[in-house]
């Protein structure tokens, strides 16, 4: 069973990527991360763009798609990057505690309230306050948090002193606000102003090419010395991946500890990774797939049936045209079948 090379970890220090140089890994404030594909290379790409605006950033994504590591990216490629980075899960804390959280209290202001408190704008001032999840911000906050950004000065809970904060505002969810707007849960002025600039985070499965990478630096974190087999990373490639990167770190991290073998084999992932997907039936509706399709074979007959070849004049990589390949049914055999059709 062959395996797949393993790239030894080599994160920069410091800034992550600089222009035209888009290394596999990079470093957001400590947070190592893989961006490999075209597409998470062409999101960096605009998020190296963007960070040296003081425009309002809304990132959005499914859950474990890579939200908080595009905000660490956004703060680390901008001017503040000497400056706090202070971030704040909305979800996370009960509804009272969000306005003193953003914005500090004063000795005595609440029962509780032994000492004074400097909150999240303060904290963050000249550098950048992250609102994680801010999709579950309740409407009253959502008026206050409008008001200071549109540049009011706010108060400290029971403080009476104006404070003015230079905070560039970056806010992740995996929310749909615009239907949250139309629902009147969420305020369309503050939803227009946290969109300035949107960046979207695509889905694992929407970037097959990250997770071999991905998987590689979850395993070599866990334990150095595994590898995967080429089958088993054809079959993670296949996979749906629903909770996106977090879960296949977790996954990484399961087999890691189970394992029993410096090779992780297709039969060592759990069974929903087992099955192959049905060849898609081609349609005339389906007529860019039965394009593709054309094109593949046409260059397999081109490079005798070498897939290696096949794929460098496709300009993509093996894998990717190994995945296609099972997609469509076509067997690299000659001659060249597709979906059990014998094609001329
Ligand atoms: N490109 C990447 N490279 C390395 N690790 C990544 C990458 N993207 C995400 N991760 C890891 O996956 C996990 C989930 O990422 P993150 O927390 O950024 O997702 P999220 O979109 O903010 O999720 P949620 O919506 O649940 O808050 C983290 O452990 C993170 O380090
Ligand atoms: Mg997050």
């Amino acid at each position: 069973m062959s395996t797949i090379p393993k790239k030894t970890l080599s994160a920069p220090a410091g800034k992550g990527m600089t222009s035209g140089e888009t290394p596999d890994v990079c470093s957001f404030l400590g947070m190592l991360s893989v961006v490999s594909s075209a597409r998470m290379r062409a999101v960096m790409r605009f998020v190296e763009r963007i960070a040296q605006s003081d425009a309002s950033i809304l990132i959005t994504g499914e859950s474990g798609s890579g939200k908080e590591l595009i905000a660490r990216a956004l703060h680390q490629y901008s001017s503040r990057n000497s400056k706090s980075w202070i971030d704040i899960n909305c979800a996370a804390l009960p509804d009272h505690l969000i306005e003193s959280e953003l914005f500090g209290f004063e000795k005595g202001a609440f029962s509780g309230a032994d000492c004074q408190k400097q909150g999240m704008f303060e904290l963050a001032n000249q550098g950048t306050l992250f609102l994680d999840e801010i999709g579950e911000l309740n409407l009253k906050s959502q008026s206050k948090l409008l008001r200071v950004l549109d540049g009011c000065p706010h108060y400290r809970l029971g403080g009476t002193r104006k404070i003015t904060v230079d905070v560039r505002i970056v806010a992740a969810t995996n929310a749909d606000l615009e239907s949250e707007v139309r629902l009147g849960k969420f305020r369309a002025d503050l939803f227009h102003r946290l969109n300035q600039v949107r960046v979207t985070v695509p889905a694992l499965r929407e970037r097959p090419d990250d997770i071999g990478p991905l998987a590689n630096l979850f395993l070599e974190q866990q334990n150095p010395q595994l590898t995967l087999s080429e089958e088993a990373l054809e079959a993670l490639e296949c996979y749906s991946w629903p909770g996106n990167v977090r879960e296949l770190r977790s996954l990484m991290a399961r087999l890691a500890v189970m394992a029993d073998d410096t090779e992780i084999a297709l039969e060592d992932l759990p069974p929903e990774f087992q099955t192959v997907p049905e060849p898609s039936e081609p349609s005339p509706s389906h007529s860019l797939d039965k394009l593709e399709q054309e094109v593949i074979i046409h260059a397999l007959e081109q490079a005798d049936g070498r897939r290696n070849r096949a794929a460098e004049m496709l300009g993509i990589s093996r894998r990717t045209l190994i995945r296609k390949l099972k997609l469509y049914g076509v067997n690299p055999g000659r001659p060249f079948t597709c979906g059990g059709m014998e094609v001329n």
